[in-house]
């Protein structure tokens, strides 16, 4: 196919026109070939971030970006194969119990996750500080192991969708990530290629979330679903809160505790009543009919029996990690050093800011401000209130666990910009916000 001049393609979205599928397509593909240069690709992510695209625009984007690499299979096989995605928050879990727990119920989860970047964490970050567990599988051994365990969980490969981390990159660096229609492709693109049949959309709202507000992550999400469904893929979205941390460990070897916890039936409220939340919305779009309060039961007998757990150590046997962790949580990383945050008087917390704290866990090195940077696993926070809580003045409010004396120091002061404490009591932000499902679905 011919490719108009690229700069007459720029211009027209520039000034507000659309592009067709065949114009965005060979845009796009010159671009992977290398004859549309960077610079103007960057152009046209930073029109297409003022102008939007329109539905159809944006689904030959997702195509081509489908398109770009190999695309896998789970429609063959005895159960629906489903996939969670987060856009991501501080202290979010939530992969770690929900991948065993779907698989422990009967569905497939092949889960292909991310790093930290920014104040938020990666599941694969906090994976990897498990002794030994790798995320680095190919696409044969990812299926395998789906076969055999019902769930696997691995980084991005190249393999799949190309063209994002392409893409991704120049917006990383464009100022065009926060864009509704790039963002959408980005994910929706990488969950098509992943073969599944069901995917639910954790869109996180508030100050620790990409979205800061309800209205502007339910766009997000609306669109995400119907971009999603429109592709063939079953999709639905909760909002859920995100202003302060969810549970209380924020940092990678930490955050493995808490999953562990909640995978034993234990662990902080929050936890497990977003996990169970969207464990119903992702056996609901895996084609269940069943009535998901019945679900949501027997979902939490398999928490508080054990077996999920059971299936997180198998996971992790199968990965090279080491599965003791899920009987001893001291055979994870421990930091050197802890240092308490105390309330410097009585009160209500009335902020917990989680960018803040997610920042705070990046100066330890519990994340990385570049994607070379180097993790520590142990580091982080254990965040002992939560808003609306009336606290003593001198009352450990957060830990930090720290490598050094220095950085735990750092760290209290960031925490300390953090907790807000306040005379009168605030009601904490609800965890479901809002739910978005397409029209064909209750
Ligand atoms: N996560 C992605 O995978 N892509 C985006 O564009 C934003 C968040």
């Amino acid at each position: 196919m011919t490719l108009l001049h690229p700069a007459a393609l720029i211009e027209r979205k520039r000034d507000g026109g659309t592009l067709d599928a065949a114009e965005l397509q060979s845009f796009l593909e010159a671009f992977l070939r290398g004859d549309v240069a960077d610079y103007q690709m960057s152009a046209m992510l930073m029109a297409v971030f003022f102008r939007g695209l329109n539905p159809s625009e944006l689904q030959a984007m997702t195509r081509c970006i489908i398109d770009s690499g190999e695309r896998l299979d789970f429609s063959e096989g005895s159960a629906p194969a489903v996939d969670k995605h987060s856009t991501g928050g501080v202290g979010d879990k939530v992969s770690l119990v929900l991948a065993p727990l779907l698989a422990e119920f009967g569905l497939r989860v092949p889960m292909m996750s991310g790093r930290g970047l920014g104040h938020t964490g990666g599941t694969l970050d906090k994976l990897e500080s498990i002794p030994g567990f790798r995320t680095d599988f190919g696409l044969d051994e990812f299926r395998a192991t789906v076969d055999e365990l019902g769930c696997a969980m691995i980084g991005q490969t190249h393999q799949i969708t190309p063209l994002d981390g392409r893409l991704y990159g120049l917006r990383d660096v464009t100022g065009t990530v926060e864009s509704v229609p790039l963002i959408s492709a980005s994910i929706v693109s990488k969950k098509v290629a992943e073969g599944i049949s069901g995917l639910v959309l954790d869109v996180k709202v508030g100050r620790g979330a990409f979205m800061p507000d309800a209205s502007s992550a339910r766009v997000l999400a609306e669109t995400m679903v119907e971009l999603a469904e429109s592709l063939g893929l079953r999709a639905s979205a909760l909002l859920t809160a995100m202003d302060e941390p969810l549970g209380c460990m924020v940092g990678n070897a930490l955050e493995v505790r808490e999953a562990v916890e909640c995978l034993r039936g234990a662990g902080p409220p929050d936890l497990r009543d977003v996990t169970l939340d969207l464990c119903v919305e992702a056996v609901m779009v895996g084609g269940t009919r069943g009535d998901p309060n019945a679900v949501r039961s027997e979902l939490a007998a398999l928490l508080d029996g054990g077996s999920a757990l059971d299936r997180f150590a198998r996971l992790i046997e199968r990965q090279g990690g080491d599965p003791g962790v899920t009987d001893n949580l001291d055979l994870l990383p421990s930091a050197p050093v802890t240092r308490d945050f105390v309330a410097p008087a009585a009160g209500y917390v009335t902020l917990l800011d989680a960018r803040q704290i997610g920042m705070g866990a990046v100066q330890l090195g519990a994340g990385r401000m570049t994607v070379d940077d180097k993790i520590d696993p142990a580091v982080g926070f254990d965040v002992r209130c939560r808003v609306g809580e009336a606290v003593e003045r001198g009352q450990p409010l957060v830990i930090v666990h720290a490598k050094d004396d220095d950085s735990a120091a750092m760290a209290v002061d960031r925490v300390a910009a953090a907790v807000t404490l306040g005379e009168a009591p605030v009601e904490a932000m609800p965890m479901i916000l809002g739910r978005v499902r397409t029209r064909s679905r209750p």
